[in-house]
């Protein structure tokens, strides 16, 4: 009886420790350059992802878009009016940390990024939080002032990141560096919710444990991704 209790008691804080420190990717991607960016955050942290969904889909094209987006910025500036999402969450409560990754619209967070940010700000008090953009060429700076002005009571990690649209789809070593430098990510260590039947296996796995080969030496015919390779986390990027 009482070893069931202690066991039990073990398992209630195993789970804890398991969620305290999650993370939420949440994503807006048109064109899906910030999608491949944040899928390298889940693959490196594995990180729970919600992608923000427009009520209303832009149209396909870049000229076509652009007048849209200029509308919907000045409704939300002058008059504080969001386009509506698809999109809805019913709590945060289970993360620690946010990140939020967003394509640079007219050198802000793209609008239906705002919309998610506005509708649950409150959700976002006290979190940590961090921004990730890609771009053609602007810089974060205008995007990090939204992330600022739309959660003013989360706590901000870094000055956040921004990738160029060109090098979006072959970022992992950036992002890596990236979340190391706030903290988020160990390249030397394996994660608590990570399986730690296998860490002083040798052979390379999956991050969730699963047995890939015995031998460590061919790495070539691996896809990009996170394994454990003899134990240690690392990050295959070709
Ligand atoms: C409406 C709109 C506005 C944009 N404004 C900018 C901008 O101000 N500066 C810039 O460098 N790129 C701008 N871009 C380019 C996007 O930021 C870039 O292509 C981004 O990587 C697209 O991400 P996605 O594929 O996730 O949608 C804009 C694109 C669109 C559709």
């Amino acid at each position: 009886m009482r070893i069931a209790l202690v066991v039990m008691l073990m398992m209630a804080v195993i789970v804890a420790k398991a969620q305290s420190g999650r993370i939420l990717v949440a994503v807006y991607s048109k064109t899906g350059n910030t999608m491949a960016v944040a899928q390298n955050i889940v693959e490196l942290t594995g990180a729970d992802l919600i992608e923000i969904i427009p009520a209303v889909p832009y149209p396909e094209t870049y000229s076509e878009t652009l007048p849209i987006a200029t509308e919907e910025i000045n409704n939300i500036d002058q008059y504080g009016i969001y386009p509506e999402i698809l999109t809805t969450i019913e709590s945060m409560d289970a993360y620690e940390t946010v990140i939020v990754c967003s394509p640079i619209w007219w050198s802000r967070i793209a609008t239906s990024m705002q919309s998610f940010l506005h509708t649950y700000s409150e959700m976002t008090d006290g979190k940590q939080m961090s921004l990730v953009v890609t771009s053609g060429a602007t810089g974060i700076e205008t995007a990090w002032g939204d992330l600022q002005r739309l959660c003013p009571n989360a706590t901000l990690l870094g000055n956040g990141i921004r990738i160029s649209a060109s090098a979006s789809h072959n970022a992992m070593n950036i992002v890596s560096e990236w979340l190391e430098s706030i903290g988020l990510y160990d390249p030397t260590g394996i994660e608590e919710n990570h399986d730690q039947t296998t860490p002083n296996a040798t052979g390379v796995y999956t991050i969730d444990g699963r047995l890939l080969q015995r031998d460590d030496k061919n790495t070539e015919s691996l896809k990009p991704g996170v394994y454990i390779i003899n134990g240690k986390k690392q990050v295959i990027t070709k």
